[in-house]
Order: structure tokens, then C-alpha cells, then sequence
């Protein structure tokens, strides 16, 4: 059983730049890919605690359309450790009530994975105890540009245009705006993720390497998220 620190103020939403696959595996003389799989393993785990600690809503960034301009061979190797680790993830969130979600396109993946996917999707529509967002084929920039697409589609006349409709033509629509993005891995920016999304979350960079994430950190970067004061631009309270 993971016990919860004791704090004041828990976010909702927790989404996470998962980074340093590469570096992990390099010092330690191994392929990426090797830092890959580890870094599945390590997914698994994290879901596992954001669950226990009843956290309802956790997205993961696994796959940027940017990094398509990675090697043919890292792509179809990740691509594969996805495809064969979804089965284990379809059947663990069917034991648990958790909805798995896609933030990102379809087209472009692997036929095997986007059947995958689908499935995993399909499977777990109801259920409802946490939801679990795997970023793939996602990029915030291009999330936009398609969800200004099909407001132009659908004819929505530019009086009705807000940000809560907006929000809504978004892959995330339904889900609420990340409390809190975690990066790994020592790099301090958002890489194009959740960048609507995230304009009053608070950011939590580590320089721990994705594939040593563990519950320690998790409870380290709660615990100073349980301390920021969140104004929106307000002021403080006097
Ligand atoms: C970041 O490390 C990792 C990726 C871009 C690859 C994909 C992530 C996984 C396979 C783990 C999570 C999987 C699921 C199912 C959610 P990097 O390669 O950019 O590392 P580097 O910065 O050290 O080179």
C-alpha cells in the first residue's frame, strides 16, 4: 500500500513530460530503446501510485510529432513497446475502473497500434475512477490549428467562439486543465505540451532521469505543489 503525504492541497490533474530515456540508458552503455522499455516499466508504476493517491486525472507525454525526426529505428522501436505494453495497461484499467484517453492523431501510427488503441479506448469508455491520457502523436501547437479547423468546419460563428468552447474542440475536451506538469530529465520548458492547457499550472522540473521517476519524487514534487499559492492572476489573499 503507498501512503499519501499529509498535505493541504492535491492536484487534480497531474500531466507529465516523461524525459531522459535516452541518457539513462546511455550511462549505462546500453541502445535508447533499452532507456524505452525502462521507461515503460516506470509509467506502469507511476500509474499505479497517481491511483492509489486517488489523483483522478494523469496524462503522460510519450511521443511528440516532433519526435518524428528521431531515427527510423528508435520510432518503430518505441512504437512497438507501446503496441505491446497497451495490453497490459487495457488490462490493468479494466481491473481498476480506469478510462484510458488519446491526446494526439491517429493517423501516421503504426495500423497495429491505432487498432490497439482504439481498443483501448473502446474497452475502457465507462469507466470513471481515474482517467489516464497517454500524449502521442501529440503536439500542442498542431492540437490547436485542428481544433481552429473544426470550428471553421462546423460553422461556428465567430460570436460563439470562447475559450470554454474552444476548449472543447481540444483533444482534452471533457478533462480539467492540468494542476500540475512534472518534466524529468533537467530540461526546464513544455516542449509543446498541453500548452493551452497548462497557462496557470504550476511547473515542477526534476533533473531525475524519467526511468529512476519513483514514488519518492512523486511525494517530492506534491509536496512543493502543495505550497505554491495559485492566484490566476488575482492577488494573494490579504
Ligand atoms: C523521452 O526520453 C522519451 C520518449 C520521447 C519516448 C517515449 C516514452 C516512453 C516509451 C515511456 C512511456 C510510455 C507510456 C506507455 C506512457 P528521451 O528519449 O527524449 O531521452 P533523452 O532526452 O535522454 O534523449
Amino acid at each position: 500500500m503507498t501512503t499519501l503525504p499529509n498535505l493541504k492541497h492535491l492536484p487534480q490533474h497531474v500531466a507529465i513530460i516523461m524525459d531522459g530515456n535516452g541518457r539513462w540508458a546511455k550511462q549505462r552503455g546500453l541502445p535508447r530503446l533499452a532507456g524505452h522499455k525502462k521507461g515503460v516499466n516506470t509509467a506502469q508504476k507511476v500509474v499505479e501510485i497517481f491511483f492509489e493517491y486517488k489523483i483522478p486525472h494523469l496524462t503522460l507525454y510519450a511521443f511528440s510529432t516532433e519526435n518524428w525526426n528521431r531515427p527510423k529505428r528508435e520510432i518503430d522501436g518505441i512504437f512497438k513497446i507501446l503496441e505491446e505494453r497497451l495490453e497490459e495497461g487495457i488490462k490493468f484499467a479494466q481491473e481498476n475502473g480506469i478510462r484510458i484517453r488519446h491526446l494526439g492523431k491517429p493517423d501516421g501510427l503504426p495500423l497495429r497500434l491505432q487498432e490497439k488503441v482504439k481498443q483501448a479506448l473502446e474497452l475502457t469508455k465507462n469507466n470513471s475512477r481515474m482517467s489516464v491520457s497517454l500524449a502521442f502523436n501529440y503536439g500542442g501547437r498542431d492540437e490547436i490549428v485542428e481544433a481552429a479547423r473544426s470550428l471553421i468546419l462546423g460553422c461556428i460563428s465567430p460570436q460563439d467562439v470562447n475559450e470554454k468552447l474552444f476548449s472543447q474542440y481540444l483533444y482534452t475536451a471533457d478533462t480539467p486543465d492540468p494542476d500540475l506538469v512534472i518534466r524529468t530529465g533537467g530540461e526546464m520548458r513544455l516542449s509543446n505540451f498541453l500548452i493551452w492547457q497548462s497557462a496557470y499550472a504550476e511547473i515542477y522540473f526534476t533533473p531525475v532521469l524519467w526511468p529512476d521517476f519513483a514514488k519518492k519524487e512523486i511525494d517530492k514534487a506534491l509536496i512543493i505543489y502543495s505550497q505554491r499559492q495559485r492566484r490566476f492572476g488575482s492577488l494573494p489573499p490579504e
